[in-house]
């Protein structure tokens, strides 16, 4: 990954280059690095805080030929590969929090966007958007956020290197993806529950279909979260997940 890299100063998301750029037929693997962005998109519609030259805002691209019931697979899995890449290079311990927020005793510090195309009931490509918080400091973001998000710097006491981060991660995620074309999900999958802090607490889940409580179980073949419920086990597809520590 990260052999064609498009950099830019200033953008309005990552992700709209990235989409243009796959648009065009950019090779996968293919990377859009920005310093700020001006209107950085999260997930569910919000806005994602891209102050310039303090995080990583960056969008990869990925032609995986897989269906589109299974996207929710590099939701997952991209969650992993960025985890490790972190840890890899702060020795911070990160939680995964379904699907893909990671955090840092409990405070986010990196979310990721993914979005993709389909053709028929294949993914023609997909859009890893990857944004976290490094050395972004406190006061760039209002009082609402600072609340919930933190950053590594924030954690560590001091700045880490955003190019040797990004290197990290683009091994990682790589691994992670070979691992997932060649064997399927599986491995994966109990990767992923190993490491994420969620499985077995409780936990609360707005969907659009309503709000669910229970105890977070394992995942489903299809990258599902199973919530033990007391009308029995819920697979929640999309979800804000809410720990009840
Ligand atoms: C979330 O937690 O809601 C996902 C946030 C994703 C943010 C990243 S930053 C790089 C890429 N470009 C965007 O506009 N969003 C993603």
């Amino acid at each position: 990954f990260g052999r064609k890299i498009r950099y830019q100063e200033v953008v309005h998301s990552t992700q709209i280059l990235a989409h243009e750029w796959a648009r065009e037929g950019i090779e996968e693997g293919a990377l859009v690095v920005a310093e700020q962005q001006e209107a950085g998109r999260g997930r569910l519609g919000r806005k994602w805080y891209s102050p310039s030259h303090t995080g990583v805002w960056m969008s990869l691209i990925l032609r995986p030929s897989i269906l589109l019931t299974d996207a929710s697979h590099l939701t997952l899995l991209a969650s992993l590969g960025v985890k490790q890449g972190i840890e890899r290079v702060t020795g911070l311990p990160i939680q995964i929090k379904w699907p893909n927020d990671l955090l840092i005793h409990g405070k986010k510090i990196c979310g990721i966007l993914t979005e993709l195309r389909g053709e028929q009931d294949q993914v023609h490509y997909v859009i890893i958007g990857i944004g976290i918080n490094v050395n972004t400091p406190k006061e760039s973001w209002p009082e609402e956020i600072r609340r919930i998000a933190t950053s590594l710097a924030i954690e560590l006491g001091g700045p880490v290197h955003r190019a040797s981060l990004i290197a990290a991660i683009l091994e990682e995620l790589e691994e992670v993806y070979q691992q997932y074309m060649n064997q399927g999900f599986t491995k994966i999958k109990a990767q992923w529950e190993k490491s994420s802090g969620i499985l077995g607490k409780s936990i609360v889940a707005r969907t659009a279909q309503g709000t669910y409580t229970g105890i977070a179980e394992q995942l489903t073949g299809q990258g599902a979260l199973l919530l033990r419920t007391d009308q029995g086990l819920i697979p929640i597809h999309s979800a804000d997940i809410l720990l009840k520590e």
